[in-house]
């Protein structure tokens, strides 16, 4: 893992961070977002040839993202989206129009959401590497591990270690897929890992490390629902 500077760095907590989104959707449009994909290719790719087809996904960070309407298309029964931005989430609905009504919109921090439910895939493009700090990582880590079920998986999509050091103007952590895997372990084992390049709406190059985890059944994960407690196990 490459670590984001220790001082003088560009990390938000709590308060700061929701209104670092806010204000990114309220004053860009999407050919301004470095993030933003029409097709969420890959994402869709390997969520499509997931057997059986994961019945409740939930897409963190997803607010703007294609990918919800995507996942219905697919045949997804219950799909999810969480974001920290109100703003972001209003895009989300507006693109969908009509079919809105048929995702779970969740505006929340994912490390401040109270009980988000179960799922059979957690989904999360560059929203991850934006944790600079070990605790806020490990917060992450134990909230995707209670959130899903035995045997289901976990998509996970940051900065690779020669991607860019911001994204959106902030520090990130960039990884790659030992580095990811290590971040999870003991919930998730890793299962596979790609190099995704993605083109910017203005036609720069981000390396994007894309992995896919399965979570841990029996005693080498974690009791239940509720039961995870990451103190001193983050490496
Ligand atoms: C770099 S964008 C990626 C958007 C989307 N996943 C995609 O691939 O197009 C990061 C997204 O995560 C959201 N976000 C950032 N920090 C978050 C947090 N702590 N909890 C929930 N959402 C967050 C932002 O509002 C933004 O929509």
């Amino acid at each position: 893992m490459v670590e984001a500077p220790s001082s003088g760095n560009l990390t938000l907590d709590g308060m700061e961070r929701r209104e670092h989104w806010e204000t990114v959707y309220q004053t860009k449009k999407d050919a301004e977002l470095s993030w933003f994909q029409d097709q969420p290719t890959l994402s869709l790719a390997k969520i499509g040839a997931m057997r059986p087809l994961p019945r409740r996904v939930i897409d963190v960070g997803g607010g703007q993202s294609a990918l919800a309407g995507q996942l219905l298309g697919l045949g997804v029964e219950q799909v999810t989206v969480l974001d920290i931005s109100g703003a972001a989430i209003q895009r989300g609905r507006e693109r969908l129009g009509a079919q809105a009504d048929r995702v779970r919109w969740i505006t929340a921090d994912v490390l401040e959401a109270g009980d988000l439910g179960e799922f059979d895939l957690w989904h999360d493009r560059a929203v991850f590497h934006f944790l600079t700090k070990r605790e806020d990582r490990s917060a992450y880590a134990a909230r995707a591990a209670a959130a899903v079920i035995p045997g289901g998986s976990m998509i996970v999509a940051t900065f690779a270690l020669e991607g860019p050091p911001k994204c959106s103007g902030l520090d990130v952590c960039r990884y790659d897929a030992a580095a990811l895997a290590r971040e999870f372990a003991p919930f998730f084992e890793p299962v596979s890992a790609t190099t995704e390049v993605h083109r910017t709406p203005w036609g720069s190059s981000q390396a994007f490390t894309y992995a896919v985890f399965r979570r841990i059944q029996g005693p080498g994960g974690v009791g239940g629902r509720g039961s995870v407690d990451r103190a001193g196990t983050s490496t």
